[in-house]
């Protein structure tokens, strides 16, 4: 406002003091319009060719803002005192009066061409002082013939440059609006004021008498002058004051070389910006953008600044930085000018900070990514910054290391030995970490253990019948406890020989023996090779105790298996196709072993319990099944169901065939069957026994439990694989367990005895 408020008062003050009145008040539609004949109508009473000063056409805005002396003394001229009134020769009333034809003749092209060049500044100020020539003279052109042709039919085009409203100088800082043109030494205002019109034409000053004669000064004065109106273009614009554009940049043109607002800062900034707003990036130099404060880039404003997610971990000094690096910069408004914002400065900022600037949670996986990125979104693209590590990339994704689901490694500590020579000694173990390869080929060698003990239990087995009876009576429950334990107690061993290892000694034991349950057994094989057996009454024993420790094993197992899958849930590692594992394959293996491994889980736990809760429910379950299966072939069949009753048809035919198969060798054998009194001890583990030929009794519920367990138990040893092979191709340095020879021969060790106490009849 300030500025509209100096413009004013220079208007005025080139006005002869007169206060500015009468601006507001808009014409009357009959005096803005530009028909001549009305024009020369204006003087109300014309004696003979003089009229009353005050009815002459208001002064132009131009001539009243430049020294109007050759103008009023014109005008001076052709006034005299006249009498206006006679009692016969006697004059009774004098008037000074100006005579028209005078004026029309005085104000010749000589007297207009002296404020011309003033006037030509802007087309509308210049059409205005067409006007009054016009109107006074009758003239059609202003110094030369042809000059005023543009100027008889304006439109909103002939502002080349378009307007601007006054207030928009508020925008431009002091340094600016003080300053004076470099070519012509004009100052900012003045130019402002020559280039300045109101939405309509309007009277400063004493709008019904404009003009005077006075006699003390001997000249005639103006009382006020008529300002330039954008109606001068026969349109309207919303009231105000208003500036042509093309004028300004015309006639006011800084020293490039030494700008009136000293730099950098936010004062040059907002100059150049104001310049380039109103006149075009011509009016700068050709570096004019290098080193502005706007908030495009090198300034954020605050309302934008954000914080990365681990901002709790970051160091005091470092959210410290945001206050010290804290300034004005310019914010663009929507026409270009400076709008004056709080804004923190990148390059302050990024000087503070490095990735290593924040340690903690800033460094581990989701918090990190997201940290990495706001790091290289605000400092990448600057200047000489190289906060972040050579190999950032890797870390603005997942690393190998943030997808092993739990945090504990096996690795040597370096810094536990107190002596360099222990601490060589341990780095040494370091360096040695068994390849992925051996570690894959101890886990194979483990399983072969079980192959070996199979392979040869059947020959001593046939060839001790005399611990048949013996084992007839020996319970399921302990054998299954007894495998259990030797899993557990192998595992246990290890963790402690591990643990007791040099630089080893913060190993979780307990994690390590639990992950180690999960290890891939062949005891699918295991009851496979007790089913193909003859029927004996230790077969479902064996089956049982089999199941048994199995169940306990995968117990434990679950811990990891359900802690990988609820990490790769909560990270996303299971959706669109594992993509965020794309990178590494190992982990794809093993989130997919362990999923694999839940999901076979609860599909054989269903009818793995209905099997074991007791032949009615599965028989009737069959029952009805059969049923469905028949009416179903009377109805029409969606296709699930034939697909079920096939699978039924299927499965009933699997577990005949096997219970035949278990009649046929016990008669082929020869071996004593087992009696019907044998039997009924033997029904109190089910009801409802199948009657083979033979008289023989083979509990149904066995061979379904034995079919479940040993289809889902190849499922999981699959499972389990995947884990295991991707957890060791994933994990490398992180899982390095010492002395792996001697682990792999204690487990291949165990593994003989287990499948040997679970087979030995
Ligand atoms: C400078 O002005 C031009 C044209 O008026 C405009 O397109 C450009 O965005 C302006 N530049 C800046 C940095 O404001
Ligand atoms: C920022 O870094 C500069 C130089 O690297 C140093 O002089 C200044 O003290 C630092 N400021 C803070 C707040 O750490």
């Amino acid at each position: 406002m300030s500025n509209m408020m100096l413009l004013r008062i220079w208007l005025v003050l080139l006005t002869v003091g007169i206060c500015r009145v009468a601006a507001q008040e808009p014409l009357h539609p009959a005096k803005v319009t530009l028909n001549k004949d009305d024009r020369n109508l204006t003087p109300l009473v014309n004696r003979n060719g003089w009229v009353n000063p005050e009815d002459l056409i208001s002064m132009p805005q131009c001539i009243a803002q430049q020294d109007q002396s050759a103008w009023l003394s014109t005008m001076t001229k052709c006034t005299s005192k006249q009498c206006t009134s006679h009692f016969g020769v006697i004059c009774t009333h004098h008037q000074w009066l100006t005579q028209l034809s005078c004026l029309s003749t005085g104000f010749s092209s000589d007297v207009v061409e002296a404020y011309l060049s003033y006037c030509s500044r802007s087309v509308l100020a210049k059409a205005q002082l067409f006007r009054w020539i016009h109107t006074i003279t009758g003239r059609t052109w202003l110094v030369d013939v042809g000059d005023a042709n543009e100027l008889q039919t304006l439109s909103p085009a002939s502002l080349a440059k378009g307007y601007a409203s006054i207030e928009v100088t508020d925008k431009a800082p002091r340094c600016l609006t003080d300053s004076a043109s470099a070519s012509s030494m004009e100052p900012f205002q003045h130019v402002m004021a020559s280039c300045g019109f109101t939405a309509n034409t309007g009277h400063t000053g004493n709008a019904a008498r404009q003009w005077e004669y006075s006699e003390t000064l001997r000249s005639i004065i103006a009382l006020g002058f008529e300002t330039v109106g954008y109606d001068l273009t026969q349109s309207r614009i919303e009231y105000g004051d208003y500036f042509d554009k093309r004028c300004f940049c015309d006639a006011f043109s800084p020293d490039l070389n030494a700008e009136p607002c000293s730099g950098p800062g936010l004062a040059l900034t907002r100059e150049r910006l104001w310049l380039n707003a109103t006149c075009g990036p011509t009016s700068l130099a050709g570096d004019w953008m290098d080193g502005l404060k706007t908030t495009s880039f090198a300034y954020i404003p605050t309302e934008n600044w954000r914080w990365p997610n681990c901002v709790t971990a970051m160091p005091q000094n470092v959210i410290g930085l945001t206050d010290q690096c804290m300034t004005d910069a310019c914010e663009l408004d929507s026409s270009g000018y400076c709008k004056i914002k709080r804004a923190v400065d990148r390059a302050c900022f990024c000087r503070n900070i490095s990735y290593n600037t924040c340690k903690g949670s800033c460094q581990i996986f989701e918090t990190r990514i997201d940290y990495v990125k706001w790091l290289h979104d605000l400092c990448g693209s600057q200047q000489g910054w190289h906060g972040l590590p050579k190999h950032w990339r890797h870390l603005a994704a997942p690393t190998p290391l943030d997808m092993i689901p739990w945090r504990w490694s096996i690795k040597p500590t370096r810094n536990s030995s107190p002596t360099s020579v222990d601490r060589s000694k341990s780095s040494k173990l370091t360096q040695t970490c068994a390849s992925t390869e051996s570690k894959l080929g101890s886990l194979v060698l483990i399983n072969t253990g079980t192959l070996l003990a199979l392979y040869l239990v059947p020959r001593t087995g046939t060839m001790l019948p005399a611990y048949g009876y013996l084992q007839y009576s020996r319970s399921w429950f302990l054998a299954g406890l007894t495998i259990a334990a030797l899993h557990l107690i192998a595992n246990w061993i290890n963790a402690v020989l591990i643990r007791s290892t040099l630089g080893y000694e913060d190993i979780p034991i307990f994690q390590l023996v639990l992950l180690w349950c999960s290890m891939p057994r062949f005891t699918w094989l295991t009851i496979l090779m007790i089913c193909v057996q003859p029927f004996k009454a230790t077969s479902s024993s064996a089956v049982k105790s089999c199941l048994f420790a199995e169940s306990i094993l995968q117990i434990l197992s679950a811990f990891h298996m359900i802690a990988t899958v609820n990490y790769g849930r909560e990270h996303n590692f299971y959706s669109q196709g594992m993509g965020r594992l794309a990178t590494v394959s190992s982990a794809q293996f093993m989130y997919a072993g362990a999923l694999m491994w839940l999901v076979v889980i609860i599909v054989a736990l269903v009818p793995l319990i209905q099997a074991i809760g007791g032949i009615n429910v599965s028989a009737r379950g069959a029952r009805v099944s059969v049923s469905k299966s028949q009416t179903s072939k009377h109805a029409t069949p969606n296709s699930i169901q034939e697909l079920m009753a096939q699978f039924n048809e299927r499965w009933t035919w699997l577990e005949e065939k096997l219970v035949s198969h278990w009649i046929d060798k016990s008669q082929d054998l020869e071996e004593t069957p087992l009696t019907s009194s044998e039997g009924q001890a033997y029904t109190v583990y089910g009801t409802l026994p199948v009657k083979g030929p033979g008289n023989q009794i083979i509990n149904r519920r066995m061979v379904r439990v034995s079919l479940i367990t040993i289809i889902s138990m190849i499922f999981l040893w699959v499972a389990q694989w995947l884990f295991w092979a991707g957890f060791i191709g994933l994990s490398l340095e992180e899982f390095c367990p010492p002395k792996l020879g001697v682990l792999t021969v204690i487990w291949f060790a165990s593994s003989m005895a287990v499948a040997l106490v679970a087979v030995t009849p």
